[in-house]
């Protein structure tokens, strides 16, 4: 077992006392960067940059070469498990990612199975691996997976949409039939993070990208039970350590202390909640991901200045905040923008840890 070098990201999410509040970014890896581009024209397309160990973990790494970030996060994406389920994820050009067989008969939706992680989604689990290898220590590396319910929004309508109206129609004329996928969905995504988590992920993160459209207890139902299941389904510890897991509803500022009541490590945030407030409601139980609105960087230095330190302030004294976006990162981000935010919050957020 190699000792991490740096460990602020794993101390801060068990609130343990840090020197500085860690950062990452949601999809620190991608289009903003030029080398990213690079890699993805050798690699001829996005998947195949998923499915090849080499090219995911050039990818992994290539933020962390540039800036100072406490994490990384594996290079894959959440509807590889869809995928394996039979469904044939694929990328238009210059479209959102879509499914060729999305769930519409009643039979499709019974026949659904969880995948065997090791077999079907080997290549994240060898990308996980090799990922490992290459970072050797410095910094801990983020398994993650999407949520049962944001995975089926993508299953039923078979690529992204404004409103989501067909997945929304199923479960409220057929709630059977979507609590069924919903159950499918929370074994594979349990597997395949204890799968992460074998092939060496140190903390693992649940994106719930449209848990947020739901109403309130359509969410409770249908979203966060399902998260529920996972967390209470995760391998705890791994290398003798704690394996942390971090729950991110967007536009779940709603539900903080319900998701908090998972037994997770960390809550993401995104940027509509005031984090100070957030840590009001959820006191000792859980750390605080977030929550710079990622549409800021393409502000002047000055408002990116300002928000980042506004973002420290308003969480305090102490720790339990990893600093993150609010969402993924916008692909028309100015790289040296990240540069000055991820500097700011290193260089301001020491005097928030004096002991
Ligand atoms: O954070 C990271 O750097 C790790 C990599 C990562 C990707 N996708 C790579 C990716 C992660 C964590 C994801 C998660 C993901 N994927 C989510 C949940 C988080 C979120 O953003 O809400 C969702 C909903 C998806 C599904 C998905 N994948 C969409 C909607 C798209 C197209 C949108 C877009 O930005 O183009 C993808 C493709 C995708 N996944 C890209 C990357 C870097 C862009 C692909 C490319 O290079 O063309």
């Amino acid at each position: 077992m190699s000792t991490l070098k740096n460990d602020t990201f794993l101390r801060a999410l068990m609130r343990e006392p840090v020197d500085y509040t860690p950062s990452w970014l949601m999809r620190q890896a991608g289009r903003y960067l030029p080398e990213y581009n690079a890699t993805r024209a050798r690699a001829g397309n996005f998947m195949a940059l998923c499915q090849n160990p080499d090219f995911a973990t050039e990818v992994t790494l290539q933020p962390l070469a540039r800036y100072p970030l406490d994490a990384a996060i594996l290079f894959s994406d959440i509807l590889t498990v869809p995928d394996a389920m039979g469904l044939g994820l694929y990328f238009a050009q210059g479209e959102g990612p879509r499914f060729e067989r999305p769930l519409r008969e009643e039979w499709a939706i019974r026949d659904l199975a969880a995948p065997d992680p090791t077999d079907k989604l080997g290549y994240v689990m060898d990308a996980v691996k090799s990922i490992r290898k290459a970072l050797d220590g410095s910094v801990p590396l983020i398994g993650f997976s999407g949520s049962p319910f944001t995975l089926a929004c993508y299953m039923v309508e078979g690529s992204g949409s404004d409103d989501f109206r067909t997945v929304k129609a199923l479960l409220y004329q057929r709630p059977d039939l979507m609590h069924h996928i919903l159950e499918v969905n929370a074994t594979a995504v349990t597997d395949y993070l204890n799968a992460q988590i074998e092939a060496g992920a140190q903390a693992v993160m649940i994106f719930d990208t449209w848990g947020g459209m739901l109403s309130n207890r359509a969410y409770k139902e249908f979203s966060l039970a399902y998260m529920a299941r996972v967390v209470e389904g995760l391998k705890k510890e791994s290398e003798g350590r704690r394996v942390p897991s971090i729950l991110f509803t967007k536009g779940g500022g709603l539900w903080l202390e319900d998701m908090a009541a998972t037994g997770c490590d960390g809550l993401g945030l995104d940027w509509t909640i005031d984090i100070g407030a957030a840590r009001k409601r959820v006191g000792d139980k859980v750390a605080l991901q977030g929550n710079f609105d990622p549409l800021c960087l393409m502000g002047s230095p000055e408002s990116i200045v300002r928000e980042a330190e506004a973002i420290l302030e308003s969480y305090g004294n102490g720790s339990g905040h990893v600093f993150n976006l609010g969402h993924g990162i916008n692909q028309n981000t100015p790289p040296e923008s990240v540069d000055l935010l991820l500097q700011t919050v290193r260089n301001t957020s020491p005097k928030y840890h004096v002991a």
